[in-house]
């Protein structure tokens, strides 16, 4: 199934819960917004795409579900639920642009039937075209790779990170999918280990070759001539910078130190044209995620912990921006791919 989508039989969202991935592959199901943020907050569902149709189908949910009986109660009702959805994670942009382009399609609606019509079906398009844009995505970004490439990734940027298919790994799907041999180093991604329990997962399920390494060991893998290109995801692109996992700045300046292209796959809905990168919030996240691994304890308890989710990648280390619109070189002149739109 799908990383997201509607459950018709029910009228709520079912997932797939990453965070009992490998181990367990479950889906769960959504009945009420507080369900939805909760899954949100802890990364049951997560990556950016995936966050934009959750943002959706929330407003979609809660349209479906209130019990008011004006259409102007509705319109507040889903607008409230909305900013409690994006409020759950505050620097990957795409939720709040799902959750904005749902409500923006109910204020067409002439009553209350018509309202929560048009926010489903605005959800429901939101997830098509993400698979349909990160198709597209992947065949521009394909044309990157050559037969025989090693790719390095960080974090999930794959189908679980999207409604399907993925970003940075639907490039690698899709450059397999032509018949090119790409094999793939995936980084653990510490401390929520995104890369080591959901990207591997994930390419093996699909027969594509991967090799774990630590985050640390990217240097070391990098200087010894085992990476051919770097390709990760986006959770927002400002005018001046790529916010992704933690870590991925590090291996853009090891990248750019090794003259290893350095690729950002993104659909255009993570882009942020309005700001730069010093006005976005970066999340920080709990300090036993670092304490801990799992139920075991891995630092003093009494530790003083910084655990921020994302950093910022200045466009100088970042060779071409991959969108479903084509590729950009630098400068990147967002108003091209605004433009295309
Ligand atoms: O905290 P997460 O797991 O939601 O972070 C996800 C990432 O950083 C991904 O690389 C990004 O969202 C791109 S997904 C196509």
């Amino acid at each position: 199934m799908r990383t997201i989508d509607w459950n018709y039989e029910k009228n709520d969202i079912i997932m797939i819960d990453q965070t009992l991935l490998p181990g367990r592959y479950e889906i769960i199901e959504c009945k009420t917004i507080e369900s939805l943020c909760e899954a949100i907050k802890s990364l049951r569902v997560r990556g950016a795409p995936a966050l934009g149709a959750a943002g959706a189908f929330g407003v979609a949910l809660s349209a479906q579900r209130s019990s008011v009986q004006s259409l102007e109660g509705l319109m507040k009702y889903i607008k409230s639920a909305g900013e409690t959805i994006i409020a759950t994670r505050p620097t990957a942009v795409n939720l709040s642009w799902g959750v904005r382009r749902t409500i923006r399609a109910a204020e067409d609606a002439n009553n209350i039937k018509e309202a929560r019509m048009f926010t489903l079906e605005e959800a429901k398009a939101i997830a098509d075209e993400d698979v349909e844009k990160n198709r597209r995505l992947g065949e521009y970004g394909a044309e990157l790779l050559e037969d025989g490439d090693t790719v390095m990734t960080h974090c999930n940027a794959g189908r679980l990170a999207c409604v399907d298919w993925g970003t940075a790994l639907g490039v690698i799907r899709s450059a397999r999918e032509e018949g090119k041999d790409i094999k793939v180093i995936s980084c653990e991604t510490r401390p929520l280990n995104q890369g080591s329990r959901i990207t591997t997962w994930e390419l093996l399920e699909d027969k594509i070759p991967v090799t774990l390494i630590t985050d640390s060991m990217s240097g070391h893998v990098m200087r010894k001539g085992m990476v051919d290109k770097v390709i990760v995801g986006a959770d927002r692109i400002t005018q001046d910078a790529v916010f992704n996992k933690i870590g991925t700045y590090t291996h853009s300046v090891i990248a750019k130190e090794h003259d290893i292209p350095f690729y950002v796959a993104a659909p255009v809905s993570t882009f942020d044209f309005e700001h730069l990168e010093d006005e976005i919030e970066i999340e920080l996240r709990k300090p036993d995620e670092l304490r801990f691994f799992g139920n075991h304890q891995i630092a003093p308890l009494n530790v003083e912990v910084y655990n921020p989710a994302f950093d910022a990648t200045p466009m100088e280390n970042v060779s071409a921006i991959i969108t479903e619109n084509g590729v950009f070189y630098p400068p990147f002149l967002l108003d091209e791919v605004r433009i295309k739109i």
